[in-house]
């Protein structure tokens, strides 16, 4: 029989383990992508038996059509195969006892007759618990392996890594003293969408793109993140955090990092890190005292009013924000980034805007189009070029077209779900698509003095309609 596997999930009954890891990880299931013999061990405070968390989980809502194999299951039999594998362990973060049961449980090499397992720790609780859960791994050595040459362990943190750069450097250093840095999976699930990673199969696969792809060809880059979504019961986790720090520190970065790189001289993991945190190194620094040139903040009207929100709330749910990558390829292209809750719309796009021809011959549509790529991530999986043709007819004018590709309907269907793709990269132990340790440092170099910024500068929150575009206010640059 196969060494085990064993997945133990933290949180175990929060919304991210029922919206999005365990339909993932039947999903994988059904498709015979898990290894064999393998386990998911739930803990979490709350008081259930195995059967009352079977139950729990499988009342999960299934994942959109689009995705592959994405169908209700309640009533499956795979889904009664599949919670076989699943089994509860209550404990409290704070308290050893569940740890100790736990450990118990996972047998490791000091236990004569031992079986070993692998084991992938998945930190699903809200941030705030990770210390206190690090030190009860340490304390039941949950941390270690079976033994130097047996089986693997390896810890997967949901974002956001800390709150800011020093939170996230005291993190970064407790992980370290427990586990190597191929052990410490961050997940960012952004880029472990298809539709995302295609901008570096686009990029780097075709040669006609990466001549033009910076500062003597393109004017601008805007890479934007709206979505209709309101809290959804997410209050009082994101009244602590705010559109930033769950958004802007990892997802826009992470994008802005897969747009702006350099081609990396091999598809390895380390390589492919190696050139993204080198974007994110580069980036400028926003001075404190200037971050309300450069960003701009809002908050939709009726966000006090949800559940779990505080009254007086000065939560952004919305920003904008202006930032350089200062390297020979970029220098003095801006990079807008925005994101927002309540939008008028959902879509997740990067778009690269190029500049006007040196020397215009025709009169050009409105005079305000021009050339552009853009990558529309979702919910349309689009890429579409912005380009100009003749207008048919006696007069030499022009007007801007697109020729678009439709990636969604092409494969509909065959698309891996970003957390799915997460979760097999952690069982196989590739990284590529994680942040390391330097990319989530440098990203906090560029968020946390906008933070402070807006601290010290007591910078104004416009507020948006719900269902708008967000404040106009955000528009002046
Ligand atoms: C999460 C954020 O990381 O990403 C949420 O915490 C956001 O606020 C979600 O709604 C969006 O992810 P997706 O994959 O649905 O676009």
């Amino acid at each position: 029989m196969a060494m085990p596997t064993i997945l133990i999930i933290f949180g175990v009954t929060g919304d991210l383990t029922s919206r999005k890891l365990v339909p993932g990880i039947f999903k994988l299931f059904k498709e015979g992508l898990l290894p064999d013999n393998f386990q998911i061990v739930g803990f979490s405070r709350r008081n259930l038996n195995d059967e009352e968390f079977r139950e729990m989980m499988r009342d999960t809502p299934p994942n959109p059509p689009s995705v592959r194999g994405g169908t209700a299951r309640r009533d499956s039999r795979k889904w009664d195969e599949f919670a076989r594998l699943l089994t509860y362990q209550k404990g409290n973060f704070e308290a050893d006892e569940g740890f100790e049961k736990l450990a118990g449980r996972l047998v490791h090499s000091d236990n004569p007759g031992h079986v070993c397992a692998n084991k992938l720790l998945y930190l699903a609780t809200p941030p705030k618990y990770y210390h206190t859960i690090l030190d009860k791994l340490e304390k039941f050595n949950l941390n270690k392996t079976c033994g130097t040459e047996e089986g693997w362990t390896r810890i997967v943190v949901e974002k956001p890594f800390g709150r800011d750069l020093q939170t996230a450097k005291e993190l970064d250093l407790r992980l370290a003293q427990l586990f190597h840095e191929r052990q410490i999976f961050r997940i960012d699930h952004y880029l472990g969408k298809d539709s995302l990673q295609n901008v570096m199969a686009f990029r780097f696969g075709n040669p006609i793109f990466e001549p033009v792809w910076n500062r003597n060809y393109v004017e601008r880059v805007g890479i934007k993140i709206l979505e209709t979504l309101g809290m959804e019961g997410r209050g009082a986790f994101y009244d602590d955090i705010g559109a930033l720090r769950d958004m802007g520190q990892n997802h826009l970065l992470q994008m802005l990092a897969m747009t702006a790189m350099d081609p990396p001289y091999s598809f390895e993991p380390e390589a492919v890190r190696d050139e993204r945190s080198k974007v994110l190194k580069s980036l400028r620094p926003i001075k404190s005292g200037e971050v309300d040139k450069y960003v701009v903040r809002g908050q939709y009207k009726g966000y006090k009013e949800e559940p779990n929100v505080a009254e007086d709330s000065k939560t952004e749910t919305f920003f904008r924000a202006k930032l350089y990558v200062d390297n020979e390829r970029w220098e003095g292209v801006p990079f807008f980034i925005r994101t927002g809750k309540r939008m008028d719309r959902s879509a997740v796009e990067v778009s690269v805007y190029f500049k006007d021809v040196p020397h215009r011959l025709f009169a050009h549509g409105h005079g305000k189009e021009q050339n552009f790529v853009r990558f529309q991530i979702q919910p349309k999986q689009m890429i579409s070029l912005g380009l100009f043709v003749k207008h048919p007819g006696l007069e030499m004018k022009l007007d801007p077209q697109q020729l678009s590709y439709d990636y969604k309907s092409a494969y509909e269907g065959q698309f891996i779900d970003a957390y799915e793709k997460v979760l097999v990269d952690c069982l196989r132990g590739d990284q590529t698509l994680f942040a390391r340790t330097d990319g989530i440092m440098a990203a906090w170099n560029i968020i946390t003095p906008i933070i402070e910024g807006w601290e010290a500068n007591n910078s104004p929150l416009f507020e948006y309609e719900a269902g708008s575009g967000g404040p106009v206010e955000a528009f002046t640059f």
